[in-house]
């Protein structure tokens, strides 16, 4: 067994489910008011209309409003974030948490990737340049080049080959990790996350999501957000 594989699976800590809470959601609608499966091959493609076209198709507008600067400043105060230390974002899309980490902890240098050219370019102006286009599965960095690497909503989103893949290549770049994936804890938020997705490829309930984890010889920290 590595020395990492022998550390085991790190604590499980919800940061962002107060915060996807907050956002009503009308499940039933998402399914019987347009054809789900144009929507869903549309956000697939995590163009314009998925960030900022209508809501049948993604986020109905993804715009700056300082929403993740209480989450950038939570897990800057639970890693002991300081001055000089380098944080990724896999799945980082406009850019705005790594902004607030900027603000969270003045010095800190981030970095984010997105398979989204489109989120990359609307991206924030200062954050911009710390931005790579490219995919979980193949990350551009050296081992530990970071001390905290964190990936938000972005996982679920792969198939299990590259789910895999990805989970070792945040092990590799981080000293430190934090995911949080999309999950469900009964049959009613299985069946409202299955309404509400549209670009989802891995379902998986907290249980299956640790099990994956573990096979994935991730030691990092994870958490989860569900469609209540
Ligand atoms: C639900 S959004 C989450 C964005 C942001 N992390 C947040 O929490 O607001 C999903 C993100 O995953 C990105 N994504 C999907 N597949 C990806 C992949 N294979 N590699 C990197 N990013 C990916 C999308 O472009 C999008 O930015």
């Amino acid at each position: 067994m590595s020395p990492a594989a022998a550390r085991g699976l790190g604590r499980r800590i919800d940061f962002t489910q107060t915060l996807h809470a907050s956002t009503k959601r009308d499940y039933v609608a998402r399914v019987v008011e347009h054809d789900k499966a144009e929507s869903a091959e549309i956000a697939m493609q995590y163009g314009q209309e998925y960030w900022d076209g209508d809501r049948r198709y993604g986020y109905g507008g993804y715009r700056y409003d300082g929403r993740w600067l209480p989450i950038a400043q939570a897990m800057a105060a639970d890693y002991g974030l300081k001055a000089g230390n380098r944080v990724l974002d896999v799945g980082c899309g406009k850019g705005f948490l790594m902004h607030e980490f900027t603000q969270a902890v003045p010095g800190v240098g981030v970095a984010g990737i997105d398979v989204s050219a489109y989120a990359i370019a609307n991206a924030l102006d200062d954050v911009k340049p710390h931005l790579t286009l490219g995919t979980a599965a193949k990350l551009p960095y050296a081992d530990d080049e970071f001390d905290l690497v964190i990936s938000l909503g972005t996982l679920h989103n792969l198939g299990v080959d590259d789910l895999f893949t990805a989970l070792a290549e945040i092990e590799r770049v981080g000293r430190r990790a934090y995911v949080m994936v999309e999950s469900y804890r009964d049959q009613r938020e299985k069946a409202n996350l299955l309404y509400w997705q549209l670009t989802c490829r891995s379902f998986y309930s907290v249980e299956d999501w640790e099990s994956v984890f573990r096979r994935a010889g991730y030691t990092g920290d994870y958490g989860f957000i569900f469609f209540t």
